[in-house]
């Protein structure tokens, strides 16, 4: 794999402070990432949704220091100092200096805020460490010229992979494919790709409700979670299905086949939980409340004819999956009925999203 690419070759220039902001995006896989191999290599591709309103907002300032062997830096999260915070940004640093040996010329001080509450089970490493990968992208591109937008953002999100492998696509949006597929144009293992082909109309705006079912911190790590595919009885048959899966949704999209988008994107996350279900040690993640939930869409969709459904992520959160021309009756839904099967009816309105975005520099 050619992970020369991103090696920094040009002189660098010599610039005594700068600093950047920038807000990236949360996702919600649609064909799920579970199992990898080192140094963050997914055992099967997959595709998310780039989410809208779910994201982080991050300023790193950088003043220059005598170069030492050591990465140096301070994290604030929603103004306060977090050393909490540290060792899975220093091991992120760790991970990268190879691509980004301007780290070592730096103070950074990095400053952080989610737009969601930050124990409501909704993972943050994606936005969170796509985030940081736009700030030193936007550092070295002051210190070395000849970066176009292209290569920051597929440098972006090959150190943010580095980090999470979701995060290698919080970087654009609104569909991102992150994992070699021979029915994806470009794809890679490296790098997240924007889905490569024209999406139908049904997707455009497409809505996702997050249900609050469970707010404490993810019972599961997604390092442990991941560790579990190493000799699970199912793993081989779950990568060749997930890779199967993709090819089938990448069709689904272009057509705008909802009725087996549904199926496709349900089985998913049913299937994510199957693992875990099956794995040593096993885990069920789900709480009763999931499962109420679920029932009820289902209920719903059968009954109003609706194109509703859910998917889930590693946790007993449920994201309501919609599209926009359902806006209305859905909300009402999930306002009258859903919402009383989260914790304090709390539960975010989103929609997917674009991507990155600069705020300022
Ligand atoms: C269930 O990206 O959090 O959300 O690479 O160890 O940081 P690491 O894992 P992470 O795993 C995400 C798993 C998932 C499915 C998905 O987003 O594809």
């Amino acid at each position: 794999m050619n992970t020369d690419q991103f090696l920094v070759k040009s002189q660098l220039e010599s610039i005594d402070s700068a600093s950047f902001t920038w807000q990236t995006p949360s996702n919600i896989a649609l064909v799920k990432y579970w199992g990898k191999s080192n140094p963050q290599i997914p055992k099967n591709a997959s595709i998310s949704f780039t989410l809208n309103n779910c994201h982080t907002i991050t300023t790193i300032d950088f003043i220059r220091k005598e170069k030492s062997k050591n990465v140096t830096f301070k994290m604030f999260f929603e103004g306060e100092q977090k050393d909490e915070f540290k060792p899975k940004i220093a091991e992120f640093f760790k991970r990268v200096q190879r691509y980004c040996p301007y780290i070592f010329d730096y103070e950074m001080t990095i400053n952080s805020e989610n737009s969601f509450p930050h124990s409501s089970g909704i993972a943050s490493s994606a936005s969170g460490l796509s985030a940081i990968a736009m700030c030193l992208m936007s550092l070295e591109k002051e210190l070395s010229s000849e970066i176009s937008t292209e290569f920051m953002d597929k440098k972006a999100s090959f150190l943010a992979r580095l980090g999470s492998g979701s995060a290698s696509r919080s970087i654009q949006g609104p569909l991102v494919v992150w994992g070699k597929h021979l029915e994806i144009e470009g794809s890679s293992d490296l790098f997240g790709v924007q889905f490569p082909y024209k999406v139908h109309s049904v997707f455009e705006n497409y809505q996702d409700v997050i249900l609050l079912v469970d707010k404490g911190e993810k019972q599961v790590s997604s390092t442990l979670g991941h560790n579990l595919m190493i000799d699970h009885p199912y793993a081989e048959n779950r990568f060749k299905q997930a890779n199967e899966n993709l090819g089938k949704m990448s069709k689904i999209l272009q057509e705008g086949d909802m009725k087996n988008f549904i199926n496709l994107v349900e089985s998913e996350a049913l299937t994510l939980h199957a693992m875990m279900m099956t794995s040593d040690p096993y885990f069920i993640l789900m709480k009763p409340n999931t499962l109420e939930i679920i029932n009820k869409i289902w209920e719903y969709r059968q009954e109003n004819k609706s194109n509703i459904c859910f998917t889930l992520d590693a946790g007993a959160n449920v994201h309501v999956l919609f599209p926009e021309n359902e806006k209305e009756a859905i909300h009402q839904f999930i306002k009258q009925e859903l919402s009383l099967y989260c914790d304090n009816n709390q539960y975010i309105s989103d929609r997917v999203g674009l991507g990155a975005k600069i705020l300022s520099n």
